[in-house]
C-alpha cells in the first residue's frame, strides 16, 4: 500500500439525540452566517463551560475560515469528500476530556446526532458524514501517548495514529511493541474498536485483544473503564464499533516484546512463475508454520511487459520475529517455492517494518511515523474475504479469470486466508470482531443489549478477523 516499493504504480491496483427543546433550534435560528442550529449548541457551551474562552477556540462551524480544511484533512475515503456531502453542523476539537463531556451533553440538548473521529480512516465515512445534522467530536487535539516500558504497557490517547504509537514506544525501547496495523495514519480510535488486524497478529492475536482498559465516556458523559463498565461492554466495544456504544478517551495497551532485530523481505510472483500453485501451498503453509512468522500477500492484475497478455502478480511479504539465519532454513523446510534467499532480506529494528510496510524505505527516518502530513491519503474502499479452507488450483484460475475481466479503475479485492497461530487459539467469542468496513451507525448511546443487535454479527476470531489496508 502508499508508496510502497512493494507496490509499483501502474498496476491495476486489487488488493484490493434527543431536543428536549425544539425551540433550542427556532431560538437561534435567525442568524444566517451560521450553519442553522449551530449557535444554540454554542450558547449551550458556553452556559456549561468552566471556561468558554478556551473551548471557543475549538469549536468550528461553516461561519469559520478553518472550517472546511478541519474537516476535510481527514475524511480518508474521497467519496465522502466531496462538495454535497453532508458536513457536521459544528466540529469540537477538544483538548480535555471535561471539554468532550460539555459537548457530548449539549449535542443531546440541542438535538443533533454525534459522530466521534479518530484518524479518519472509516471505508464509508462514518466519522465525518450523515444525513442527519450532527456535531462532530473530532479527537485531533488529542493523541498523547504515555509508554511505560517497565509496566509493557501505554496509555493512548483516542485521536492517537498508529504510527504514533509505534514511534513513541520505539523512542522508549526497541523490544517492545504494539500489535497493530500496517497503515501508519489509520486511528487507534477506530482501529480498536473495530478489532484490529496486524503483522504480529500470528503471535499476539489482533489489537483488541491487547487492550487491557480504557478510558470511556458513556451516554450521561460518565468515565468508565474496564472494571466499572462491566465485562460485556468492555468486550463490546474491541470490536463491535467503540461509537455504538460511547466515547473511547483512551486505550490502554498491553505491549508485547519484539526481539532487537527481526527480519523481513518481499518476494514477488507472476502466474508464469507459478504463482498459482505458490498461492496455493501459501495457504496451507500459513496457518501452521512457526508463528514469528507472517507473510501478508498483496494481488495485483498487469499486463505482461509491453503486450497485452495479463497476468496476476503477488507480492509476499514477509515480517519475522527473527534473524536471517533462522528464517532461511525454517523457509527451506517449509516453503522452499517462495525462493527466500539471503540477498532479499534485511534485519531491522521493528519500527522500521513499520516504516516499510507503510510504504517508505526502512532508512526512512522513524519520525516520519508520527508525521501526519508526511503520510500519503489513500482513498479507496478495501474490503477483504476471509476464507477458511484453501481455495483449489481450479477456483483460484476462476479467480484470476474475474480479475482479467475487471477494468481496473479502482476495485479493490482481497483474499484473506486462514492464518492460524495465535488466531487459532481464542474462542469464537473472546472478543467481537467486527467487519470494520462495514460497521454501522447507529444514533449512539442507546442502551445496548447485545443478544438482540441482530447486524451485530458474532464472528470465530481466525479468519474472520476484519480489514486490513
Ligand atoms: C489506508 C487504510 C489502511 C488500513 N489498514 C488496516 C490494517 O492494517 N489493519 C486493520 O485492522 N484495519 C486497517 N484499516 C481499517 C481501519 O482500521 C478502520 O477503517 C478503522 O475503523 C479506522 O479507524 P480511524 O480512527 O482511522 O477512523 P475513523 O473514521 O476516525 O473512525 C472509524 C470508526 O470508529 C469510530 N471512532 C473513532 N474514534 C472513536 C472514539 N474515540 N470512540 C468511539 N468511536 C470512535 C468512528 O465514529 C467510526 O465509526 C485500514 C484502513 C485504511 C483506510
Ligand atoms: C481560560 O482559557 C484561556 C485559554 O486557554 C486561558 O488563557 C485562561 O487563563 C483560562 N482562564 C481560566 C480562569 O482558567
Ligand atoms: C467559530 O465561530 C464561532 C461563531 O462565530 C465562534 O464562537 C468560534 O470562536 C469560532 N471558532 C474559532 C476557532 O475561532
Ligand atoms: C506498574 O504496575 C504496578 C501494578 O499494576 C504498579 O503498582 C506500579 O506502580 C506500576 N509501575 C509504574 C512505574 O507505573
Ligand atoms: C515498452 O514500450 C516502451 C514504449 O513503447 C519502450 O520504450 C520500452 O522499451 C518497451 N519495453 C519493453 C520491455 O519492450
Ligand atoms: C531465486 O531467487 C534468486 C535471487 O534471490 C534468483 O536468482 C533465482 O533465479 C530464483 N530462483 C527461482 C527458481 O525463481
Ligand atoms: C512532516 O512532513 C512534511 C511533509 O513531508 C514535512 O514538510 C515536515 O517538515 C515534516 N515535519 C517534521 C516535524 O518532520
Amino acid at each position: 500500500m502508499m508508496k510502497s516499493q512493494f507496490i509499483t504504480s501502474n498496476v491495476l491496483l486489487l488488493i484490493l439525540a434527543l431536543c428536549f427543546s425544539v425551540s433550542c433550534r427556532s431560538l437561534f435560528s435567525n442568524n444566517l452566517d451560521v450553519t442553522p442550529g449551530s449557535e444554540d449548541f454554542i450558547t449551550c457551551l458556553r452556559s456549561h463551560s468552566n471556561n468558554f474562552t478556551s473551548i471557543s477556540q475549538l469549536i468550528f462551524t461553516s461561519a469559520n475560515s478553518s472550517f472546511l480544511p478541519i474537516w476535510q484533512v481527514a475524511v480518508n475515503n474521497a467519496r465522502f469528500n466531496q462538495p454535497d456531502t453532508p458536513k457536521p453542523s459544528v466540529i469540537v476539537t477538544p483538548v480535555e476530556e471535561s471539554q468532550i463531556r460539555t459537548a457530548l451533553l449539549c449535542t443531546k440538548k440541542c438535538g443533533y446526532e454525534i459522530r466521534i473521529r479518530s484518524g479518519g480512516h472509516d471505508f464509508e465515512g462514518l466519522s465525518s458524514t450523515a444525513d442527519v445534522p450532527f456535531v462532530m467530536i473530532d479527537f485531533t487535539n488529542m493523541r498523547s501517548i504515555d509508554v511505560d516500558v517497565a509496566n509493557r504497557s501505554a496509555w493512548v490517547q483516542a485521536g492517537a495514529a498508529l504510527g504514533q504509537v509505534y514511534y513513541s514506544i520505539s523512542q522508549k525501547t526497541d523490544t517492545l511493541y504494539f500489535p497493530a496495523g500496517v497503515c501508519p495514519s489509520v486511528g487507534i480510535g477506530g482501529y480498536l474498536g473495530g478489532g484490529g488486524y496486524g503483522n504480529l497478529m500470528r503471535k499476539y492475536g489482533l489489537g483488541a485483544d491487547n487492550v487491557v482498559d480504557v478510558r470511556f465516556m458513556d451516554v450521561n458523559g460518565d468515565i468508565l473503564d474496564k472494571n466499572s463498565m462491566g465485562e460485556e461492554l468492555f468486550w463490546a466495544i474491541r470490536g463491535g464499533g467503540a461509537s455504538s456504544f460511547g466515547i473511547v478517551l483512551a486505550w490502554k495497551l498491553r505491549l508485547v516484546p519484539v526481539p532487537e532485530k527481526v527480519t523481513v523481505f518481499t518476494v514477488d510472483k507472476t502466474l508464469e512463475e507459478g504463482l498459482t500453485e505458490i498461492f496455493h501451498k501459501y495457504q496451507t503453509v500459513m496457518p501452521n508454520i512457526d508463528r514469528n512468522l507472517h507473510i501478508r500477500i498483496q494481488m495485483f492484475g498487469e499486463n505482461v511487459g509491453n503486450t497485452t497478455q495479463k497476468t496476476i502478480r503477488m507480492a509476499f511479504e514477509g515480517i519475522y520475529q527473527g534473524t536471517i539465519d533462522t528464517l532461511i532454513p525454517l523457509l527451506e523446510e517449509n516453503f522452499p517455492e517462495l525462493n527466500v534467499t539471503r540477498e532479499i532480506c534485511e534485519e531491522v529494528k521493528m519500527v522500521q517494518t513499520s516504516l516499510l510496510f507503510g510504504g517508505f524505505s526502512t532508512s526512512t527516518p522513524t519520525e516520519t511515523l508520527a508525521n501526519r502530513s508526511a503520510i500519503n491519503t489513500l482513498n479507496f474502499k478495501g474490503k477483504s474475504d476471509y476464507i477458511r479452507e484453501p481455495i483449489s488450483i481450479d477456483g483460484l484460475k476462476k479467480i484470476w479469470e474475474k480479475i482479467f475481466e475487471n477494468d481496473g479503475s479502482d476495485t479493490f479485492s482481497c483474499i484473506k486466508p486462514h492464518q492460524g497461530g495465535m488466531m487459532s487459539e481464542f474462542s469464537e467469542t473472546a472478543i467481537l470482531v467486527f467487519l470494520n468496513t462495514l460497521e454501522c451507525f447507529r444514533p449512539i448511546f442507546q442502551t445496548v443489549d447485545l443478544a438482540n443487535q441482530p447486524s451485530y454479527t458474532q464472528h470465530q476470531h481466525n479468519p474472520l478477523a476484519q480489514e486490513i489496508g
